[in-house]
């Protein structure tokens, strides 16, 4: 089995963010959302992978996972033009796939507990992984018989038949090619995905579904980064500090400190992960807070954020709620009440 890893997409409501960094490279719990991706298919015994790349993120995504040798993975990477949805994507990718069955994985979504059992389960014509929510409507949504099998597809339904959304991660066989080939754009504009499978049912052809228990993250806007870090950090966040830490600070709880860090005169209360090559000093790092490497932080209280690298913050007394882009500057002085940001790289902010 192979799979296509889509990571076009513009980002656009994490802007400016997005603007030098593709959403699927921001890291939570210090890692690129991606690699979370890649990991989970090859947890799943398949290496082979193809990256569908858009021309705005080609170089970025190819800089970042390379051949894919540093996540024992083989990567081809397949240049997608133009925007026009994920089914397009997947017949952009059809000379890659050839004649073998695949995975088709969107390299923005964080799934607890992988893909394996989802993948051990696939005998049938398509495998859809689905995920109870809420409220359903910005999302594919799913209707079944009684035995699961999958009967109605509709894309973001105004009115929701079922509270069943439809995760990115989906297993086909060589025969969506065929409905693909004879699909028409949607009222946005794009070759969906949906339709594909809704084709196929039409067809006859056996589309099951598997409903995931665990976590479901689609992280599209600054929420859900912070959420995805929250519950990722809360997860599997360990004690492991290999940098210093001096005899005034309070460290506590499952915090990560990366080489060549530094923390002086301060309190950091886990779950954390601080990267390498941070100075902290006479700081409070509160819980579910991610800091990139190189990180300054000076006389300033951080908590529930993801900052990437080199960002310094300086006499910032409450941040909190915060993605803050690389080589960023926030600098306080006077008393604040708490500040919530969502800075694109090379920000400079003074309160
Ligand atoms: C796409 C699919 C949608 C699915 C979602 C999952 O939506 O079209 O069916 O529920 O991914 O993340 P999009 O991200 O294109 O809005």
């Amino acid at each position: 089995m192979k799979a296509l890893v889509l990571t076009g997409g513009k980002g656009t409501r994490l802007r400016p963010l997005t603007y030098t960094i593709p959403k699927h490279l921001i890291p939570v719990a210090n890692k690129p959302i991606l690699f979370y991706v890649i990991d989970q298919i090859r947890e799943a015994g398949i290496t082979d992978i193809g990256v569908i790349v858009s021309p705005d993120t080609a170089s970025y995504i190819k800089e970042a996972l390379g051949d894919g040798s540093a996540r024992e993975v083989k990567t081809t990477y397949i240049l997608q033009s133009e925007p026009l949805g994920l089914a397009h994507a997947v017949k952009t990718g059809q000379e890659f796939l050839g004649d073998s069955p695949f995975v088709l994985f969107l390299g923005d979504n964080l799934i607890q507990g992988g893909i394996k059992d989802f993948v051990a389960q696939f005998n049938s014509d398509g495998l859809i992984l689905l995920k109870e929510v809420p409220d359903p409507r910005a999302f594919g949504v799913c209707e079944l018989d009684t035995s699961g099998r999958v009967e109605r597809l509709v894309e973001k339904p105004k009115v929701p038949r079922t509270n069943l959304a439809v995760v990115g991660a989906y297993i086909f066989t060589p025969d969506v090619h065929k409905v693909i080939a004879h699909l028409k754009p949607s009222g946005r504009g794009e070759y969906e995905i949906t339709d594909a499978i809704q084709g196929l049912v039409d067809a006859g052809k056996d589309v099951r579904s598997y409903i995931l228990k665990g976590w479901w993250l689609d992280t599209g806007k600054k929420e859900d980064l912070l959420e995805a870090n929250r519950v990722i950090l809360d997860e599997s966040a360990c004690w492991k500090v290999e940098g210093t830490v001096d005899s005034e600070c309070s460290v506590v709880g499952r915090v990560e400190v990366g080489k060549g860090t530094s923390i002086e005169n301060s309190v950091v209360r886990g779950p954390v992960s601080i990267a390498g090559g941070c100075r902290i000093s006479n700081s409070f790092i509160g819980p579910f807070t991610s800091i990139g490497t190189g990180a300054v932080i000076e006389d300033s209280s951080v908590e529930f954020s993801v900052l990437l690298d080199n960002c310094r913050i300086l006499k910032v007394p409450r941040l909190a709620d915060c993605v803050i882009g690389r080589n960023s500057q926030v600098a306080g002085g006077r008393s604040l009440g708490g500040v919530a940001l969502l800075l694109g790289d090379h920000s400079k902010v003074e309160l």
